[in-house]
């Protein structure tokens, strides 16, 4: 691979251990997949933060990554913890497990990660622009910048995006080139879609249908007339969940639909494909004793509509709200957390239903997330209610 000088220093060590490793663990990623050259980036988000999915492993990598000099040189923001980082005892987390956590977070605390912990880092400042080469992690939140925002980039594993923080680097390959951005599969949508639950299984029909067909081609979507921000993220998630997929078009709705034609194969999806998507994940028989809002985490809109909708009521339910702590300072402000609080519903900052250890305490999970649903069952052997976000609300106070 061709390497600049800057570039040449970094793997000589000049910069510390830490960059080295850095530089090396691109160099091979970059050989695999047969990258030319490093590109840029402007902008990381890095996975592999709960320490859940980490174990002791994990953390000893971090800790010699920190050790050893590693410093991010451009924005770098977390994914998810496996608590709430200032209020983990609230929900019933291991302190043993909430010490090693507090450890994770102190290492890419060292490294000058921004330890605002959230799989929707584009809603609070971490926005690359139309175009920009970036190295994020989350799958949803890949999914959202590659097709929503525009920007480009892999879906990185937890070392890789580590490495992209400490160098200002990625391997140029994949997404980060016009020819593997095209689509090769129009899906016409006929039905009328309507918030996050709709979106989620539309990313479900579309994800199984790409799953199912060789290559995984990239979907360009015709007939969704409009989709807001929270519908969209809701639908990355899923999209990325059930088709592995980490781009996608929507016809008149992402910024590089425009660039392309309509591929010839196309499938067709009605209200039924849609309703099927539904009764698939909405299966639990037996109470519900868990609710959760926030996967991927609520927007500051979202918890407003929540907000409104608790007023005044009271839940009976253990009903969980994961979003980013920038959204939770902002939401402290405008008074919802008050009002929400006050209803009974906790908040689970920094964290997800997904991420935290959880496995075994609840049976039946309400959701207006697919993503949610599949990691509920494959993870924590949960049985799920798929709900639209309204519903879910009134399932909780039920
Ligand atoms: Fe985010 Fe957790 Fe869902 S990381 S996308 S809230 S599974």
């Amino acid at each position: 691979m061709e390497l600049t000088p800057e570039e040449r220093r970094m793997l000589s060590g000049e910069d510390g251990p830490a960059t080295k490793k850095a530089m090396e663990i691109l160099l091979a990623l970059g050989a695999i997949y047969g990258a030319d050259r490093l590109l840029p980036v402007t902008s990381v988000q890095i996975s592999g933060v709960s320490f859940d999915n980490l174990g002791e492993a994990g953390l000893e990598f971090l800790t010699e990554m920190a050790e050893g000099g590693g410093r991010v040189r451009v924005l770098t923001t977390l994914n998810p913890a496996g608590m709430d980082v200032e209020n983990w005892q609230a929900l019933g987390i291991d302190p043993d497990f909430a010490r090693n956590q507090q450890r994770v977070i102190q290492a890419y605390a060292r490294m000058g990660a921004a330890t605002t912990c959230s799989c929707t880092p584009y809603l609070f400042g971490n926005l690359p622009r139309f175009g920009e080469h970036i190295a994020w992690a989350e799958s949803s939140a890949v999914c959202y910048a590659n097709a929503v925002l525009g920007a480009r980039t892999n879906r990185e594993g937890g070392p890789s995006a580590l490495a992209a923080a400490l160098t200002g680097r990625t391997p140029r390959y994949g997404l980060h080139l016009d020819e593997n951005r095209r689509p090769g599969l129009t899906v016409r949508v006929e039905a009328d879609l309507r918030g996050t639950r709709d979106f989620g299984a539309l990313g479900v029909a579309v994800g199984r249908a790409v799953e199912a067909r060789p290559g995984k081609p990239i979907p360009y979507l015709r007939g969704v007339a409009a989709a807001g921000v929270d519908e969209l993220k809701s639908f990355c998630a899923s999209l990325a969940t059930y088709g592995g997929l980490a781009m996608f078009h929507m016809e008149g709705v992402t910024p590089e639909s425009g660039l392309h034609a309509p591929p010839a194969e196309t499938l067709t999806l009605t209200r039924r494909d849609l309703d099927e998507a539904i009764r698939s994940l909405d299966s639990a028989q037996g109470e519900a004793d868990f609710v959760s809002l926030g996967c991927p985490h609520l927007s500051l809109d979202e918890v407003r509509r929540l907000a409104e909708r608790l007023a005044g009521r009271r839940v009976r339910k253990t009903f969980w709200i994961t979003t980013s702590r920038p959204v939770k300072r902002l939401a402290d402000e405008m008074g919802y957390t008050a009002v929400i609080e006050a209803a009974g519903a906790v908040f689970a900052v920094d964290t997800c239903c997904v991420v935290a250890p959880i496995r075994g305490r609840f049976k039946v999970l309400v959701t207006d997330s697919a993503k949610a649903c599949y990691y509920a069952a494959a993870k924590n052997g949960f049985a799920t209610r798929f709900l639209p976000f309204e519903e879910v609300i009134e399932e909780a106070l039920k």
